[in-house]
């Protein structure tokens, strides 16, 4: 298919795209509507990479791979961190060829061309003694840190297709406002290759209509995935009147559903009490690890933060986890999640990885083979779009937000009042 083909087949089939209904086939597997999906959705959203305690000390670097670029994470003599492409000023060469490591300067491995931590050209080895090394710096990739967490973004600085980090950071702000994720470090990451493409994992990911029967563990835990369904209108009115005791405690209790803020990067944020008598998210609800942040007490509470659509986090009092989807082919994605502890727990003392891991550990493999089943069958001669029911709200929402995106719809400004929505992100009332 030439790229004009291409285009033309990804434009017509946005136009009859089903509101409601799954997308077509091509979607979730053909390369060249993959690659589209690159160049005009994945470049241009702030991605979620790591987090800063990776990069303790001057001289740490991370790589990052995404959409055909490699990208360097360094911190510098002054404490930043920067990102550069990985790509040598002289002749191309990648400069940092593992995923991480420590250094005092970034020195291509070809013919040994030196830059600083900051990204300056230090020594052109070969050149004359009056090239202009200032002229030639590594180029420099955006990037943010905010709570402890890493962002990069592929785009020009001032495209307009992309949010402006503040809008994101503000957004989420009350989200993450008590639990100080900047004074926590990694305490396990764990990589889930999940042969599927990355929309497929990502609608998985954003309804739990699937969790009852695949999830046996998550739905011992967490109370919601079985008394919802049961009786949604009662649920919902205990969900409100518990938000109402949190609002008169002084705290923020709103829900805030992504697909209603800004379209060229959902974010949003939402808390959900996790079961009467439970702590945190582990097996027996028992404590994890130390009390993060401001928090003197447990709460129970799982806050789950959408800081657009390729990274979210799930926030409990004593640990947080990072959820790092990043598309590598149209039938691959991968799945990463980071478990955050206090900064000065200590593993075997204060937390056992196991048991910190458990939960989204097991439910996280549970979801690789129910998506990589799903490609399986999207792939058959036999699939067509199937409708979405209303739990899977979410999903349907980021389907709709991918077609207007993938299908050049400009993006619209936000509503001014957005309606209220119930956990899924149903509208529940008019405002
Ligand atoms: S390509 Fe990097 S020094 Fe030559
Ligand atoms: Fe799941």
């Amino acid at each position: 298919m030439t790229k004009a083909q291409g285009e033309q087949t990804v434009e017509a089939l946005a136009a009859r795209h089903r509101r409601g209904f799954t997308l077509e086939q091509p979607f979730y597997n053909d390369p060249a509507i993959f690659a589209r999906d690159l160049e005009q959705i994945v470049s241009r959203q702030w991605l979620l990479v790591d987090h800063a305690s990776r990069l303790g000390k001057a001289g740490d670097w991370v790589t990052f791979a995404v959409a055909g670029e490699s990208i360097v994470l360094v911190r510098g003599r002054d404490g930043e961190i920067r990102g550069f492409f990985n790509v040598c000023r002289h002749r191309g060469s990648r400069i940092c060829l593992t995923e991480e490591g420590n250094s005092r300067t970034l020195t291509c491995p070809y013919h040994a061309w030196v830059w600083n931590l900051e990204g300056q050209l230090q020594l052109a080895r070969g050149m004359a003694a009056d090239f202009d090394r200032d002229a030639w710096p590594l180029h420099a990739c955006q990037v943010r840190v905010w709570h402890g967490l890493i962002f990069v973004n592929l785009a020009a600085e001032g495209d307009p297709e992309v949010l402006p980090f503040e809008t994101l950071a503000a957004d989420c702000e009350p989200y993450l406002a008590r639990e100080d994720l900047g004074r926590t470090r990694i305490a396990a990451r764990i990589a889930y290759p999940t042969h599927a493409n990355w929309k497929l994992v990502l609608e998985n990911f954003q309804e739990c209509h699937h969790c009852a029967p695949s999830h046996p563990e998550y739905t011992a835990v967490h109370s919601y995935v079985t008394e919802e369904p049961r009786d949604p209108a009662g649920w919902w009115e205990r969900h409100q009147s518990w938000q109402g005791a949190r609002r008169a405690a002084g705290l923020h209790a709103e829900i805030a559903a992504p697909y209603d803020a800004d379209p060229r990067q959902p974010h949003g944020g939402w808390y959900a009490p996790i079961r009467p008598g439970i702590d945190t998210l582990s097996r027996d609800g028992k404590p994890l690890a130390p009390l993060l942040g401001s928090h003197t007490a447990f709460d129970g509470v799982d806050t789950g933060i959408c800081l657009g659509q390729f990274g979210f986090a799930h926030v409990c009092n004593d640990h947080a986890v990072l959820f790092r989807f990043t598309p590598r082919r149209v039938d691959l994605t991968d799945v990463e999640l980071i478990w955050l502890v206090h900064e000065d727990a200590v593993e075997g003392r204060d937390y056992d990885r196991d048991r910190l891991t458990w939960l989204w550990d097991i439910t996280t493999i549970e979801d690789t083979k129910i998506i990589n089943d799903n490609q399986a069958g999207v792939n058959s001669s036999r699939y067509a779009p199937g409708p979405y029911v209303p739990a899977e709200a979410y999903a349907q929402a980021f389907i709709d937000w991918y077609v207007d995106r993938i299908g050049g719809q400009p993006p619209q400004a936000r509503a001014a009042t957005p309606p209220a929505r119930d956990f899924r992100g149903n509208v529940v009332a008019a405002e």
